[in-house]
């Protein structure tokens, strides 16, 4: 278990192909995946599944909402937003679901719930032998795509979480020291 917590790193989105994971792979990393710590079992979490010509259609709304937000948007970026769900097979949308009449369980706990999915996600799809990432961007945050992606009020998106078959080994990066980060409480 620590050799695959030591291996975990990112792919980035344009380095992963096809295959993504089949619908019966997929859910076996989703059993994985909610498995998370969740005080008070709210379970305060849903999924998205965004593949086929679903990507390209998404890419399409998420670009003109690009050029509504920035009229002076250059031809390049646009494209970029065009493809920003095309490279991987496929992406799943982690949503954070967030009971505003929850007064017991701190909302931050429950988003941290729904962020522990997210990783949880990344860490089963590499151990099934996929690349994923972890990505976010202004269309995490942008009313009218929430709306789109037919988000309630009450969910906020914990990620993109894009998966798909690495077509290059993607580069170690420095982590940080962890001798560097702890430190001592001692009684004042
Ligand atoms: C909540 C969250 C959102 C992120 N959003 C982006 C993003 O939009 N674009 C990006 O390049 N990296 C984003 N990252 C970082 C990548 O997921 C990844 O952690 C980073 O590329 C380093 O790779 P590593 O996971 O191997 O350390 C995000 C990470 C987190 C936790």
């Amino acid at each position: 278990m620590l050799a695959a917590l030591d291996a975990r790193r990112s792919v980035p989105a344009r380095q992963l192909d096809e295959p993504g994971p089949d619908d019966a792979t997929l859910l076996r990393m989703l059993r994985s995946a909610v498995r998370v710590p969740d005080h008070g079992k709210r379970v305060p979490f849903r999924f998205l599944r965004i593949t086929g010509d679903a990507r390209q259609a998404l890419g399409e709304r998420v670009a003109a909402r690009a050029l509504a937000r920035d009229p002076a948007i250059g031809e390049g970026a646009l494209e970029k937003e065009r493809r920003r769900f095309s490279h991987a097979p496929l992406v799943l949308v982690v949503i954070a679901v967030l009971d505003p009449d929850d007064s017991k369980i701190p909302e931050v706990e429950r988003l941290f719930t729904a962020g522990s999915v997210c990783f949880a996600l990344l860490q089963a799809a590499q151990a099934l032998g996929f690349g994923a990432s972890w990505l976010t961007g202004w269309p995490a945050y942008d009313a009218e795509i929430l709306r789109l992606l037919g988000l309630g009020a009450h969910e906020r998106i914990a990620g993109y979480i894009h998966i798909g078959t690495p077509r290059l080994e993607a580069p170690e990066r420095e982590r940080p020291d962890p001798v560097a980060l702890l430190s001592d409480w001692h009684a004042p």
